[in-house]
């Protein structure tokens, strides 16, 4: 293998969903100890909430579980993302419409749905972000499952 599998989590706003895919697909790797084989982000279509700490709902909700976010501050997705990440997971279809607009010519396969590796029927990962705790607590189970089957799938595919 020539180096680490980069991927970046991409949801609308970088403070409640791709945060967390982020600490959990930490966690994972770090439990199989396959950490130094992945690098890991997250970012946002929109830039917003630029430079702000994940959503407090998602944190409780999610470290309740183990999963950690030191260090996970929000930005927007770059045009380096396209270049050099090998993989850009979107949580919903309105994410992966805007980032096929913003994508660079040829770089376009790169960008798949989450949801795609998930073994459950879900069509996306939901905003949670005006809604209660129970859509968080969805917003995480999806994720876990998206999380497993992208390690699976990559495990497979290029190790
Ligand atoms: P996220 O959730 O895309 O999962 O981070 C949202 C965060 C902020 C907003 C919408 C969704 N917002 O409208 O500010």
């Amino acid at each position: 293998m020539a180096g680490p599998i980069s991927v970046v989590f991409i949801c609308l706003g970088n403070i409640c969903r791709s945060p967390t895919a982020e600490a959990v697909m930490r966690k994972m790797v770090q439990d199989l100890k396959i950490e130094h084989q992945f690098d890991i982000d997250s970012a946002g279509t929109a830039g917003y909430h630029t430079g702000a700490k994940p959503d407090e709902r998602s944190v409780e909700v999610a470290s309740a579980l183990g999963y950690d976010f030191t260090g996970i501050t929000c930005r927007q997705v770059r045009e380096d993302d396209f270049l050099h990440a090998d993989y850009l997971l979107a949580m919903d279809e309105s994410n992966l419409a805007n980032l096929r607009k913003m994508c660079p010519d040829g770089y376009e396969h790169k960008i798949r749905l989450l949801v795609e590796f998930a073994q459950g029927d879900y069509p996306e990962v939901p905003d949670p972000y005006y809604g209660g705790r129970r859509g968080f607590e969805l917003v995480l189970d999806i994720i876990e499952q998206g999380c497993a089957g992208f390690i699976t799938h990559v495990k497979s595919t290029h190790f």
